[in-house]
């Protein structure tokens, strides 16, 4: 069978890291009782409020073909809060509204990559990056960080990228998979290499309503940003609507409108009485959002707590999103060892850091995505088993420090 080059070598071949997830899938379904903190699924479902919008919706009959950019009202209302949130002025006409966060991300490559263009991405990086860029006929280029310094992107690495000559950069702030929030400096540094080497910046912001210490601050609003800046925007995270398939991309309006060909060519649009749910869900302001937030910030609480000061498990800066990240080099073992080891022994799944990039070897993701009483327990016994696994590590080796060969940083 003949299959396009592009699609064959889309996802890059090699282990995903992603055999955890599915050895817990298994396990549970043979009836095991385990934890799982691996996928961004919220353990509540949509408001009760928004299904009945949509209920009213569909039944008042928007169930044909839908206008291709989003309705008029939805486009309105994704402009006014992004102008609100944000305090730059945005119309309507800089909206394109999609089905989910991750077809505005194939939208936004392909709308700034030629094929065979470098396409910039920060390591660590939400799984699906590398082989978005591929499919949009980019080729992948990621940006190194480090666990020392919070996964921050450094003005250096973003400079050694960007040299050799790139269309976009694609940045995600608060970030899957570490729950780091990118401070000033950052952002500063990811405008001025943006502007300095002619970048697109591609901004994924899907986390905005997570930020549990100050507020969210879209790169877009930095000076000489908003012209070459393409948004990211779901209402999966930020409305628990992850089946409903709603998300946008905002950016200059001649953008825009290619993208609207493209959707035309593409998706066609987003089902009418989809779009309307999210325009009441937008409606409801964020006394709704934060009502879909507040669990992952009373379970980060719960998380510094256990964890703050542990001798073994160290917990990254945890700033937002519904993760966090741990480094569990101290136990001598690789993020994919200990996942399986954790599996094995406590029936508690987390993702292994390799499973996103290099970056995050040796670490282990955590989403905060089960009731606060399991999560803590999970927590718990999670630090137990690294203890276990250090003081054996340390039997062995005559030490306690980080393994062998594991990545600096
Ligand atoms: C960083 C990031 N971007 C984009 C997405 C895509 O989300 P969706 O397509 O559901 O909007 C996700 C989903 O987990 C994500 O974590």
């Amino acid at each position: 069978m003949r299959i396009s080059s592009r699609i064959e070598n889309m996802l890059g071949g090699g282990s995903d890291g992603w055999d955890v997830f599915y050895r817990a899938r298994a396990m549970r379904a043979r009836g095991e009782p385990v934890i799982e903190l691996t996928i961004g699924e919220h353990d509540i479902r949509t408001d009760p409020s928004i299904l009945a919008a949509m209920d009213r919706s569909a039944r008042g009959g928007h169930t044909g073909y839908a206008a291709v950019p989003g309705t008029e009202a939805l486009r309105a209302a994704i402009a006014d809060r992004v102008t609100r949130r944000t305090g730059l002025a945005t119309a309507p006409e800089n909206v394109l509204v999609t089905p989910g966060g991750q077809a505005a991300l194939f939208a936004a490559h392909m709308v700034t990559c030629n094929p065979g263009d470098r396409a910039l991405f920060v390591d660590p990086y939400y799984a699906t990056y590398p082989g978005t860029i591929r499919a949009a006929g980019a080729v992948p280029v990621p940006v190194a960080t480090r666990s020392s310094h919070a996964f921050q992107p450094t003005p250096e690495a973003l400079e050694d990228a960007a040299h050799g000559g790139a269309a976009s950069l694609l940045v995600n702030t608060p970030n899957n998979p570490t729950g780091v929030v990118y401070d000033a400096p950052t952002l500063e540094a990811i405008a001025a290499v943006a502007k300095r080497h002619d970048l697109w910046l591609i901004s994924d912001e899907v986390y905005d309503t997570q930020v549990w210490d100050g507020r969210h601050v879209s790169p877009r609003t930095l000076p000489g940003m908003a012209e070459r800046t393409l948004v990211i925007g779901s209402m999966s995270k930020s409305h628990a609507m992850t089946g409903s398939r709603i998300g946008w991309i905002v950016g200059p309006v001649e953008v825009i409108d290619h993208l609207i060909n493209l959707a035309t060519v593409t998706t066609y649009g987003v089902p009418g009485f989809i779009q309307d749910a999210a325009t009441f869900a937008l409606g409801a302001g964020a006394a709704l959002e934060d009502k879909v937030a507040a669990p992952f910030r009373r379970r980060r609480a719960l998380a510094l707590r256990i964890l703050g000061n542990h001798p073994v498990v160290r917990l990254l800066p945890p700033g937002g999103a519904m993760y966090v990240m741990l480094d569990i080099r101290a136990t001598g073992m690789s993020g994919e060892a200990f996942a399986n080891s954790l599996l094995d022994a406590e029936r508690i799944a987390v993702m292994p850091g390799e499973s996103f990039g290099r970056a995050a070897a040796g670490h282990v993701r955590v989403a905060m995505t089960v009731d606060d009483a399991s999560f803590a327990d999970a927590l718990t016994r999670l630090a137990a088993h690294a203890e276990r696994l250090a003081a054996s590590a340390g039997d062995t080796a005559g030490s306690r420090g980080p393994a062998a060969g594991a990545p600096g940083g």
